[in-house]
C-alpha cells in the first residue's frame, strides 16, 4: 500500500526506459494489432516468467518484450499509457530514456519510434502539465560503430532530445568503448548521462564521469566501494539515478533492507529515486519511494529531500526547477501543520 503522502509528493522521474514500462496486457493487445506470436500463453505465464536473478537474465525478456512494439501508434500507447501512470503518483516531470536501436535492428524506423513517443508527451504536456525530456540510449553490448549511426540519425532531432545515455549490458562494456560516440554527441549539444556501477565496478563510474563527461550517473549504487568516488560525487553534487526495485529484483542487493540508498543520500550525495522498468520490477516510482522507505525506515524529511534531489537533478532550467520546488515545498508545509 503506497501512503497518500508519497503518492502526492510532487516528484520528477529521471530514469525509467519507456520500454520498461510495456505491461503484460499492453503486450498481448499489441502482439494482436501487430499479428505477433508471443513465446508465453497468457499474462500469468508472462507475469510468471519475470522473476531474474541478474542483468543479463532481466535484459534477455525485455527485449523479447519490445517486439510487440512496430508501429507509430504503439509507441504513442505505451508513452500514453506510463503518462497516465505517472499523473496518478504526481510526477511533474520526466526524463524517458529509449532505446531506439532495439527498434531499428527490427527494421522499424527511428522516425516511428520518436515520433510517437514524443506526441504522447506533447499530449501529456497540454492536458495535464507533465513536463519531460527524451533520452536516447545505446545500448552498450552493440559496437560503437552502430552507436554512432543511431547518433547521426538523431541528428534530426536535435529539438526534442535532450541527451543520450548508455544502458544494457555493463559488464564487460565499460564507457570507454563510447568515447568517440559521446564525444561527437556533446558537440552535437547533447548532454549526456550512463548507466554505471549497476552491476559494473567503481572504475565504470569513473570512465562515465571523466571520459563520458556525465551529468549524472544512472544507479552508480557501486560508488560506495570507491570512498575518493564518494567524495567526489559528493563535492561535485554528481546526481545518483536510483532505483530501488530494481537493484532488488536484479540481485544488486540481497533485500531491500540492504540497499545502500539511505546512506548515500545521509552521506550527501544527490541520490533520486525511480522506476526504470516499472512493468517488470513491481512497481512505479511511488511503489519505489514507498519499499524504501519501509524497508530502510526513511524520515519524511529524507523523503522529501528525494523529491527535492529530483528536481535539482533534472535536466530543467533553474526557472522550471525553482517552480517545482516552490510546489513541493507547499505540499509539505501545507502537511506539516
Ligand atoms: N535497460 C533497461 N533497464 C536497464 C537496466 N536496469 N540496466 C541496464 N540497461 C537497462
Ligand atoms: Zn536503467
Amino acid at each position: 500500500m503506497i501512503n497518500q503522502f508519497i503518492r502526492n509528493l510532487p516528484k520528477a522521474e529521471l530514469h525509467v526506459h519507456i520500454e520498461g514500462t510495456l505491461e503484460p496486457e499492453l503486450m498481448f493487445k499489441l502482439a494482436e494489432r501487430n499479428q505477433i506470436k508471443l513465446p508465453f500463453e497468457s499474462i500469468s505465464a508472462v507475469k510468471k516468467a519475470y522473476n531474474f536473478h541478474n542483468l543479463q537474465s532481466f535484459l534477455d525478456i525485455y527485449y523479447q518484450g519490445t517486439q510487440v512494439l512496430q508501429q507509430e501508434q504503439d509507441f504513442y500507447d505505451l508513452t500514453w499509457a506510463y503518462v497516465q501512470k505517472a499523473i496518478s503518483q504526481n510526477v511533474r516531470h520526466t526524463e524517458i530514456f529509449v532505446d531506439p536501436q532495439s527498434h531499428t535492428d527490427r527494421g522499424i524506423p527511428f522516425k516511428v519510434v520518436h515520433d510517437g513517443i514524443y506526441q504522447a508527451l506533447k499530449d501529456a504536456e497540454s492536458q495535464f502539465g507533465l513536463s519531460s525530456r527524451i533520452i536516447l540510449c545505446f545500448l552498450r553490448h552493440l559496437s560503437a560503430e552502430q552507436a554512432m549511426a543511431t547518433l547521426k540519425e538523431a541528428l534530426p532531432y536535435k529539438e526534442t532530445i535532450i541527451a543520450v545515455g548508455l544502458d544494457s549490458s555493463e559488464q564487460g562494456n565499460p564507457p570507454e568503448k563510447f568515447t568517440a560516440v559521446f564525444d561527437r554527441a556533446r558537440a552535437e549539444n547533447f548532454l549526456t548521462v550512463a548507466h554505471a556501477g549497476e552491476e559494473g565496478p567503481p572504475e565504470y563510474i569513473w570512465s562515465a564521469l571523466k571520459l563520458l563527461q556525465v551529468s549524472r550517473i544512472d544507479h552508480g549504487v557501486r560508488c560506495e566501494e570507491d570512498q575518493e568516488l564518494v567524495d567526489y560525487l559528493i563535492k561535485k553534487q554528481i546526481p545518483l539515478t536510483v532505483c530501488p526495485l530494481s537493484n532488488v529484483k536484479l540481485k544488486v542487493f540481497d533485500s531491500m533492507e540492504q540497499h545502500n540508498l539511505k546512506k548515500l543520500l545521509n552521506l550527501g550525495i544527490c541520490v533520486t529515486v525511480n522506476s526504470d522498468d516499472p512493468a517488470y520490477f513491481g512497481g512505479y516510482i511511488a511503489e519505489n519511494y514507498q519499499a524504501a522507505m519501509d524497508a530502510l525506515k526513511l524520515s519524511q524529511s529524507e523523503i522529501i529531500q528525494l523529491a527535492k534531489n529530483s528536481f535539482l537533478a533534472s535536466f530543467l532550467d533553474s526557472e522550471a526547477k525553482n517552480a517545482l520546488i516552490e510546489e513541493l515545498n507547499s505540499y509539505t508545509a501545507a502537511r506539516s501543520d
